[in-house]
């Protein structure tokens, strides 16, 4: 039995593939195109593990998806690769239509054509798991419940209307073709290997170099946060035991506004690594102009997820946030790589340009 993983080299991703790893011993076919957000240095512990196959591809490139397929044979496809960044959304859609919209269809149709040739035994227990997000639903006002299954999609930034898109595509595979496909819709993710271009890891690393920590209009926008680690086991649950068609949110009951999450951030790294001059982080903090379109509220209910297959999360905003900086705080030389750019080079002479 193999899984075939897209976007392993990325931040939800690459958590999957190395938890997966570290509890089973089925091996994992990774294929990711190494965009910016693709780090081969996140999967290191895999060098030399026979378990793990690394593939460069795009999802769109049906040639090799579909030799991928026919070579290693998975019981399951789970789709995490996407343009992922809301504010890079806004200055260029383009790949994102081009990824999450045009690359999701692609992927449908090699992962249709190798499923339909399945023998009826392995048809039954094939899937293809699409990982989405809570912003497909749009925005919340204060007073509004957290948003369920059942609520309609109204997504506001080129990011959420791409990925409600590639949501849509997936559940028509299902209808019309029959593909057994389960979709999962996660509030925000935080830990290990986030790319600092996130509020978090952003935050983290600009307080220790000493930079401004940019907060967008007045800084009370609330999302909803789950450690990473929590989003890949409640993966594996639901292709463990999800119902074909079927999509689940899945969240931490963590929401918080965006000064919070930055001042809890403060005061970690004040207690863990205090500034030399004796002042606060906290003093680092600026606002800047907001985000364009900036939905105010998201908040997932993750009831159906818990009732019906018992997922739970393990770690509360607390503990899973103090990880995370004690994360960034020992592992300099993913950061350094990371903020030098040197993952770049090295995909580039691996890979060519
Ligand atoms: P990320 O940007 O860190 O990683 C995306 C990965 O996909 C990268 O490794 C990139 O190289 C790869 N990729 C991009 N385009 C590709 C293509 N055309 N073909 C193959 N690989 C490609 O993103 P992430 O935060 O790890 O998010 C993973 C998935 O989870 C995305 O689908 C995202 O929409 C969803 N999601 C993210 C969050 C979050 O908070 N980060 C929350 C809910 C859902
Ligand atoms: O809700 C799930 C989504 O969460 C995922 O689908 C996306 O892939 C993921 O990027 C994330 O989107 P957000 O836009 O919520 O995440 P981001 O880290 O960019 O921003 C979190 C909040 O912080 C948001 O309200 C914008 C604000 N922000 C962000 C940055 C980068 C700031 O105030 N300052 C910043 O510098």
């Amino acid at each position: 039995m193999t899984i075939l993983v897209t976007g392993g080299a990325g931040f939800i991703g690459g958590n999957f593939v190395l938890d997966w790893l570290a509890g089973f011993d089925e091996p994992v076919v990774n294929v990711d195109k190494l965009t910016y957000a693709g780090n081969l240095d996140t999967l290191k512990a895999l060098e030399g593990d026979t378990r793990h196959v690394f593939v460069r591809a795009d999802i769109g490139d049906r040639e090799v998806i579909g030799r991928l397929l026919a070579e290693h044979k998975p019981r399951a496809v789970i789709n995490f690769a996407a343009e992922s960044h809301v504010d890079r959304s806004i200055h260029g859609p383009g790949d994102f239509i081009q990824t999450n919209v045009v690359g999701t269809f692609n992927l449908l149709e090699s992962v249709r054509a190798y499923w339909n040739d399945l023998s009826a035994d392995e048809k039954a227990a094939f899937r293809f798991l699409h990982v989405s997000t809570d912003e497909v639903y749009g925005t919340l006002e204060a007073n509004d419940p957290p948003f369920s299954e059942t609520n309609t999609y109204e997504p506001n930034s080129p990011y959420s209307a791409s990925k409600a898109a590639s949501d849509h595509l997936v559940r028509a595979w299902h209808h019309t073709y029959g593909l057994p496909v389960l979709t999962t819709n996660c509030s925000n993710n935080y830990g290990p290997y986030h790319f600092p271009e996130k509020l978090i890891p952003l935050v983290i690393l600009n307080a220790l170099n000493g930079k401004p920590l940019p907060i967008y209009g007045d800084g009370q926008q609330i999302r909803d946060w789950l450690y990473v680690k929590d989003h890949c086991s409640a993966i594996r649950r639901v292709l463990e035991a999800g119902k074909v068609g079927e999509t689940y949110n899945v969240g931490g009951w963590n929401e918080k506004a965006n000064l919070d999450v930055v001042k809890t951030i403060c005061g970690l790294l004040d207690e863990l690594q205090p500034r030399a001059d004796g002042q606060g982080y906290a003093e680092q903090i600026t606002y800047v102009t907001d985000r364009p379109g900036h939905d105010r509220r998201y908040a997932i209910d993750a009831r159906k997820l818990e009732r019906e297959l018992g997922w739970k999360p393990a770690e509360t905003f607390e503990s899973g946030i103090r990880k995370t900086v004690e994360w960034y705080l020992t592992n300099q030389a993913w950061v350094q790589n990371v903020t030098s750019g040197a993952y770049r080079e090295w995909v580039s002479t691996q890979y060519g340009a």
